[in-house]
């Protein structure tokens, strides 16, 4: 049987790097489900069908470097409300959280919708300010010009939006360990979620 590791939370909360570094850890694949919004709400600002889209998606069009952007990041959030997109792609997920030894996969509604039976779920979180403050940094880094103040009233939106929609919104499964990234360094992060994991697991 594999084991799959569902981590939902908000947007920059510390998923990404958390999922990766556990994946990493145990051997497991790792799919960042935002990605498949993210793809969506790409080829939508190209003119395309969002339901069309989602169900044409293919690995190739999941190229994370030119998906990160806060016009795609904004895209995906919308494109997420639809609910003939979020159907397309929930057979997807759960393939490949079927995966051999074990899959982490980060979203929003990993472990409400998408694998209720998860063998571990996190719920992952940050203040709304502490997580606008790493993404702008991230944002500078990669040379875009928002300002925090833009970044923050877009993570508040974007946490609006995802919470707020009636199919699948974000929130915690009654089963997840939650964890605050908020005053945590990434390692000390990612050592948290390693205990939640192993103490499960034994
Ligand atoms: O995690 P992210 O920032 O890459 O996600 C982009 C958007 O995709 C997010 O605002 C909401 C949506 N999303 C979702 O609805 N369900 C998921 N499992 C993952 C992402």
């Amino acid at each position: 049987m594999a084991y799959t590791i569902a981590i939902d939370g908000p947007a920059a909360a510390g998923k990404g790097t958390i999922s990766k570094a556990i994946a990493s850890h145990y051997g497991f694949h790792h799919l960042d489900t935002g990605l498949l919004y993210r793809a969506i709400g790409a080829q939508v600002l190209q003119g395309h069908d969002a339901v069309d889209a989602a169900k044409a998606l293919v690995a190739e069009d999941l190229d994370p470097s030119r998906l990160r952007t806060p016009d795609v990041a904004d895209a995906a959030s919308q494109v997420a409300v639809i609910p003939d997109v979020r159907s397309a792609l929930t057979e997807f997920q759960r393939r490949f959280a079927r995966r051999m030894p074990g899959a982490v996969l980060d979203g929003r509604d990993i472990g409400t919708v998408i694998c209720p039976d998860a063998e571990a779920k996190l719920f992952v979180t940050a203040s709304a300010e502490v997580r606008a403050e790493r993404r702008f940094r991230e944002l500078s880094e990669n040379g875009h010009t928002e300002s925090l103040a833009e970044v923050l009233a877009d993570v508040k939106a974007r946490d609006a939006r995802d919470s707020e929609r009636t199919t699948s919104p974000l929130r915690p499964a009654r089963d997840a360990i939650h964890i605050d990234t908020s005053d945590l360094s990434i390692d000390e992060a990612v050592a948290a979620a390693i205990a939640v994991i192993d103490a499960r697991r034994d």
